[in-house]
C-alpha cells in the first residue's frame, strides 16, 4: 500500500505549521459556540467538509506542540513513519488484548520491546508492555511492587496489612505518584518526600534517615522512586546509589525515566542513566523523546511472575491460553482492550534505524546545549543542572508570567513557567522537537532579549 498522500499532507502541514503561530488566543465559549452553530448531529454532512473544518479548528485553536519553536511539555514533533503507523492501526483495528487475536501485533510489539529491554540492560526474562503514557506506566509498577511485597494485596487488598506501606520520592518526581497513591488505596500520605541536594537531586542521605525512622514509628517502606529526567529541570537522581540503598533494604526500585529513558539508545548520554539496569522497573515514554504520537507510554519489569499474579484475569469469553512462550497482555498488564500502541516505534525505528534514532536524540541534547549556551551569552542565568535539553532560566527582577504573555503574544515561542524546589518561578524551555535548528534558538533568544 502506499502512503504518498500522507507524506504529502504531513509535509504541507509541517511547512504550514512552522511559519504560521505557535499559541492560540481563543476562549472557551467562542469554541462552543461555534461547534453549537454548526454540529447538532441532526443531519449527515460531506465527510471532506467536516475534515476541513477538524483541521482549521485544530490548526487555529491550539498549541502547536509540532512547531520547532514549541519550547515545551515533553510533546514531540512525530516522525513520518510513526503517523503512518498510526493510520494503519486505525485501518486494521487489531485487538491486542490476547495473542492468539493478533499473533503479528502481539510479536511486532515484543519484539520492539526487546529490543529496548536490552538497552536497558534488563536480563531477557523480564517483561514489557505498551501503555498508555507514563502515568500507566508509573501506576503498574506500584500495583506489580505492592504485589510483590504484600502477598495479602491481592486478594485482601491494604486493609489486611498489619503496617501501612511508604513510597519514597523527591518533591521533583512527577506527580502522577499522588494519583496513584490516591487510586492504589495506599492514600496519598502514603508518600513521602525525600530531601535533594542543591541540583535538585534525591539525597540517598535523607532517604536513608525516612526509611529508619518509618520502619521505627510501625510503617512498611516498600519502594523508592527514581526520576531520570524530572518534568520541571530534567534532573536524573542518583540511580546507583538509590539501586544500592534498594537492594540492602529489600525495597522496589522504580526509576520513572518517561522522558529522559531515550537517552539510554545514545553511546554519547547513556552514560547518564547508569543504574537504571538495577531497577526493578522503568517507565519510558515513547510519545516524549522517541518522537511518536500519543499515546505510547512502555512498562519495563524485572519480575514477571509479580507482573502475572498483579493483573491475572480468567475467563471464559476470552481466546483460550495459547501455548508456547507467549503471555496474553490481558492477563499481564492494566489494560483489557488493546490498541496496536507499539506499531509507531516500531515503524519508525525500522525507517529510520537506530542510528538514524541516535543522531535524532544527540542532535535534540545538542540543541540544549546550543539554547543553555547562547542564554547564557545573553545575559540570563541558568538554574538547573543537566545534561539532558531541558534548560530552567532567569534573570534579576524577571517577572515570568508576564514574561511569557509578551513571548506568546509575539508568537516568539512557547515555553513555560516552573519553581524549581521552593525557589521563585523561572523559565522552562525544553528542546522537544527534532525540527528545532540552531537559527531558531538564536533568532528565539534575539527576540527574547528585546523583550526584557
Ligand atoms: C517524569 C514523568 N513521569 C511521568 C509522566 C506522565 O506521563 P504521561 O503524561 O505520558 O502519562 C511525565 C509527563 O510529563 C513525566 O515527565
Amino acid at each position: 500500500m502506499a502512503f504518498d498522500e500522507i507524506r504529502s499532507v504531513a509535509a504541507k502541514l509541517e511547512a504550514e505549521i512552522a511559519s504560521g503561530p505557535i499559541v492560540p488566543t481563543v476562549t472557551p465559549q467562542e469554541i462552543r459556540d461555534y461547534l453549537a452553530s454548526r454540529y447538532d448531529f441532526t443531519k449527515p454532512l460531506a465527510l471532506d467538509d467536516v475534515i476541513a473544518d477538524v483541521e482549521r479548528m485544530l490548526r487555529t485553536w491550539q498549541v502547536q506542540v509540532t512547531h520547532p519553536r514549541y519550547f515545551g511539555l515533553f510533546n514531540p514533533s512525530v516522525t513520518l513513519a510513526s503517523i503512518i503507523a498510526e493510520t494503519i492501526v486505525a485501518m486494521y483495528n487489531p485487538q491486542l488484548a490476547a495473542w492468539r487475536t493478533s499473533p503479528a501485533a502481539n510479536e511486532v510489539e515484543r519484539h520492539t520491546l526487546v529490543w529496548l529491554t536490552g538497552k536497558f540492560g534488563f536480563p531477557s526474562g523480564a517483561i514489557a508492555n505498551f501503555t498508555n503514557g507514563g502515568a500507566e506506566a508509573n501506576l503498574s509498577a506500584v500495583i506489580v511492587a505492592l504485589t510483590r511485597a504484600f502477598p495479602d494485596y491481592g486478594e485482601h487488598g491494604l486493609r489486611r496489612l498489619s503496617a501501612s506501606p511508604t513510597i519514597y520520592l523527591t518533591g521533583e518526581a512527577h506527580a502522577t505518584f499522588n494519583k496513584i497513591a490516591h487510586m492504589t488505596g495506599l492514600g496519598r500520605r502514603a508518600i513521602r518526600t525525600v530531601a535533594t541536594d542543591r541540583h535538585l537531586k534525591m539525597d540517598p542521605g535523607d532517604l536513608a534517615r525516612q526509611v529508619t525512622e518509618d520502619r521505627k514509628a510501625g510503617f512498611a517502606p516498600f519502594m523508592v522512586v527514581g526520576t531520570a529526567g524530572t518534568t520541571a529541570a530534567g534532573v536524573i537522581d542518583p540511580l546507583p546509589e538509590l539501586a544500592r540503598f534498594c537492594r540492602s533494604q529489600d525495597l522496589w526500585f522504580h526509576v520513572d525515566a518517561a522522558w529522559g529513558g531515550a537517552a539510554i539508545i545514545s553511546p554519547r548520554l547513556r552514560g547518564h542513566l547508569a543504574g537504571i539496569e538495577a531497577a526493578d522497573s522503568i517507565t519510558c515514554d515513547a510519545h516524549k523523546w522517541f518522537s511518536v504520537p500519543m499515546a505510547a507510554g512502555m512498562f519495563f519489569c524485572r519480575h514477571p511472575a509479580a507482573a502475572a499474579e498483579a493483573f491475572r484475569a480468567e475467563t471464559s469469553y476470552m481466546p483460550g491460553k495459547t501455548a508456547g512462550p507467549v503471555h496474553d497482555p490481558y492477563t499481564s498488564s492494566v489494560q483489557w482492550s488493546r490498541r496496536f500502541i507499539g506499531l509507531k516505534l516500531f515503524l519508525a525505528l525500522a525507517h529510520l534505524g537506530e542510528p538514524g534514532y541516535v543522531e535524532m536524540i544527540e542532535r535534540q541534547a545538542h540543541m540544549g546545549d546550543v539554547l543553555r549556551e547562547s542564554l547564557k551569552r545573553a545575559g540570563w542565568r541558568v538554574v538547573n543542572t543537566t545534561p539532558l535539553p531541558l534548560v530552567c532560566f532567569t534573570r534579576e527582577g524577571l517577572v515570568t508570567a508576564k514574561f511569557l504573555q509578551a513571548l506568546y503574544q509575539r508568537q516568539i515561542a512557547w515555553m513555560s513557567e516552573v519553581q524549581l524546589g521552593d525557589g521563585p518561578p523561572v523559565v522552562r524551555a525544553c528542546i522537544t522537537s527534532f525540527r528545532t535548528t540552531e537559527s531558531d534558538i538564536e533568532w528565539v533568544v534575539r527576540e527574547m532579549g528585546r523583550l526584557t
